[in-house]
């Protein structure tokens, strides 16, 4: 039987605790801040950071990283084009759910095509999702190489790793610019401010 078939026998259950009540109930909005970039660009160091500043300030906030999905959820996955979608894809549904929590969901995944970007976006609609570029010079990366990966994947030891063997594709347009080698501080701001100015927090720091 075809997956469409199953899917005739699904329906929707709804129930009373909804998002705005659970947004109500936060003092705050539910938002996805999805980090994109080079593996070693900073992605999940500024996300650690960031969600630091926000649980102090008393903000409900889960960060989703892109190891710990591959240690479990995504375990059976690879690095080809068609398993980082399904990667991503499995990943988007999981933030789907989680909006419906009220918490700030950060998510700090390579991410690498922006197809597969967009195809998460609009699961889960433009006014739900932040896309964040952590631009960092591939050099800057290959220097920090925190894993060890870039040097695997020179020796041919890894394949498909991406910005080796395998592209990264800028964002063209993304909602938040950060520049990977600025202090943790200035680019955390930069997120804070634009979370204060589109009215999901109410706090500047
Ligand atoms: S994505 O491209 O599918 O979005 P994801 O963020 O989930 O990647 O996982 C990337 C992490 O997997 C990296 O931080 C790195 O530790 C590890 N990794 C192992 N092999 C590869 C590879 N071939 N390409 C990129 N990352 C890899």
């Amino acid at each position: 039987m075809t997956n469409k078939n199953f899917q005739k026998n699904i329906f929707w259950q709804k129930y009373s605790i909804t998002r705005t009540k659970r947004e109500k109930k936060n003092g705050h909005k539910s938002i996805v801040l999805w980090f994109t970039g080079l593996s070693g660009s900073g992605k999940s160091t500024i996300a650690n950071f960031l969600e630091e500043i926000l649980f102090k300030n008393g903000i409900y906030t889960y960060l989703l990283d892109g190891d710990n999905i591959r240690s479990g959820l995504c375990s059976d996955l690879g690095f080809s084009i068609v398993d980082r979608k399904e990667n991503i894809r499995r990943l988007g549904e999981v933030v789907k759910l989680m909006l419906d929590t009220g918490m700030i969901i950060l998510v700090s995944v390579i991410s690498p095509y922006r197809d597969q970007r967009e195809m998460i976006c609009n699961m889960l609609g433009k006014k739900n999702f932040i896309e964040i570029f952590i631009d960092t010079p591939i050099h800057i990366c290959e220097k920090r190489d925190p894993k060890k990966l870039y040097k695997k994947a020179h020796l041919g030891e890894i394949y498909d790793f991406t910005g080796v063997q395998s592209m990264y594709e800028v964002p063209d347009k993304p909602d938040i610019h950060i520049d990977g080698t600025n202090s943790l501080e200035e680019n955390s701001k930069k997120i804070i401010n634009m979370l204060y100015n589109i009215k999901i927090i109410s706090f500047l720091n």
